[in-house]
C-alpha cells in the first residue's frame, strides 16, 4: 500500500496524437475523482508508419516527462502501436509503477464472432509487431482474422481531413470485403488503433448495421482501476463537484500544433473542464 499522497498523483496518458482521446474519455468516465496529464506526440508521428526504435524512444521520453515533471502514479499507453513497441520496456524501467496498455480486441473478437471471421483495421507497425503476432497466435484455430494496414488514416484522423477519412476508410472496408479467404462473411471488425474510435459514425456507416466495431477504450479504463486498486493507489473518493473538477482541469498538451488537439478536444466532449491544450517541446 502507497501513501495517500502518492494516490493524489495525475494519470499520464499519451498517444502519438489524439487518437488516445477515446482511452481517455472512458478513463474520465471510470474515475471521475482523478486528475490526467495527456499527451499527443503529434510532433513525432504517426507512430504506426516509423519503425520500432523510433516508438520505443518517443514512449520512453514521454514517460520519464510524465514521471518526473508531473510525478505521474501511473501511465496509460492510449495508443495500440506505442504499447507493442514499449511496454515490455516501460515496465522494465519502471517496476514499481503500474503501466497499462491497450491491445487490439482479438479476444473479445473471437468470442463473439458469429460467422467466424474477423477483420482488424490497424496501423502497419501494430500488425507486424511480435507481442501482436502472440496475441493473434493465442486465438481459437476456428476463427479467421483478416488483417489490414491503414496506412494515411491516422495521419487523416489527426487532421480531421474529412475527405482523406472517406477515401481511405472507403480503400480498406472493400479491400477486407474482397479479401478471397471469407471477407464476405467478416462480422466483427476489431479497431486495434486508437484514432480509428474516433470516426466509428464513418466506419459504422461502411460497414453496415450487421457487423460490430470493437474498440478497447473501456477495458482499458476498467483494467486502469484494478491495477490501481491492487497498488494501493486509488484516489479517494471525493464525490467531485464542479468546484472540485474546476480546480483541477484535464491538462492536454502536444509536441505538434495544439490546435489539433484542441479541436479534438472540442469535438470528443470527454467531460470535465479542460486546460486548453498547449505546445510540449521535448528534445
Ligand atoms: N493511435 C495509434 C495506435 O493506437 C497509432 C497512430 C499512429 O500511427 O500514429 O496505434
Amino acid at each position: 500500500m502507497r501513501s495517500p499522497a502518492a494516490a493524489t498523483g495525475p494519470i499520464g496518458v499519451f498517444d502519438s496524437g489524439i487518437g488516445g482521446l477515446s482511452v481517455l474519455r472512458a478513463l474520465r468516465q471510470e474515475l471521475p475523482d482523478d486528475q490526467f496529464v495527456y499527451i499527443g506526440d503529434a510532433g513525432h508521428a504517426p507512430y504506426g508508419e516509423r519503425d520500432t526504435a523510433h516508438v520505443l524512444a518517443r514512449s520512453q521520453l514521454l514517460a520519464n516527462y510524465l514521471c518526473t515533471t508531473h510525478k505521474a502514479k501511473a501511465l496509460v499507453l492510449a495508443c495500440n502501436t506505442a504499447t507493442a513497441a514499449a511496454v515490455a520496456s516501460l515496465r522494465e524501467r519502471y517496476p514499481q509503477l503500474p503501466i497499462v496498455g491497450i491491445e487490439p480486441a482479438l479476444k473479445p473478437a473471437a468470442t463473439q464472432t458469429a460467422s467466424g471471421v474477423v477483420a482488424v483495421m490497424a496501423t502497419r507497425s501494430t500488425l507486424a509487431s511480435g507481442k501482436f503476432l502472440a496475441l493473434l497466435a493465442a486465438q481459437p484455430p476456428s476463427v479467421r482474422f483478416l488483417l489490414q494496414a491503414c496506412d494515411g488514416l491516422a495521419v487523416a484522423i489527426e487532421q480531421a481531413d474529412r475527405q482523406a477519412i472517406e477515401s481511405l476508410c472507403h480503400r480498406y472496408v472493400q479491400a477486407l470485403r474482397q479479401n478471397p479467404d471469407g471477407g464476405a462473411q467478416i462480422d466483427t471488425v476489431v479497431l486495434g488503433c486508437t484514432h480509428y474510435a474516433l470516426i466509428t459514425e464513418v466506419l459504422a456507416r461502411l460497414w453496415g448495421p450487421q457487423v460490430a466495431l470493437l474498440e478497447a477504450g473501456q477495458p482499458v479504463a476498467r483494467r486502469t482501476r484494478q491495477v490501481l486498486q491492487a497498488a494501493g493507489l486509488l484516489r479517494p473518493a471525493i464525490g467531485a463537484t464542479q468546484q472540485d473538477l474546476a480546480a483541477k482541469p484535464l491538462l492536454c498538451l502536444s509536441t505538434g500544433d495544439p490546435s489539433f488537439l484542441n479541436q479534438a478536444l472540442q469535438d470528443w466532449r470527454i467531460g470535465g473542464p479542460i486546460l486548453l491544450a498547449s505546445a510540449l517541446h521535448l528534445p
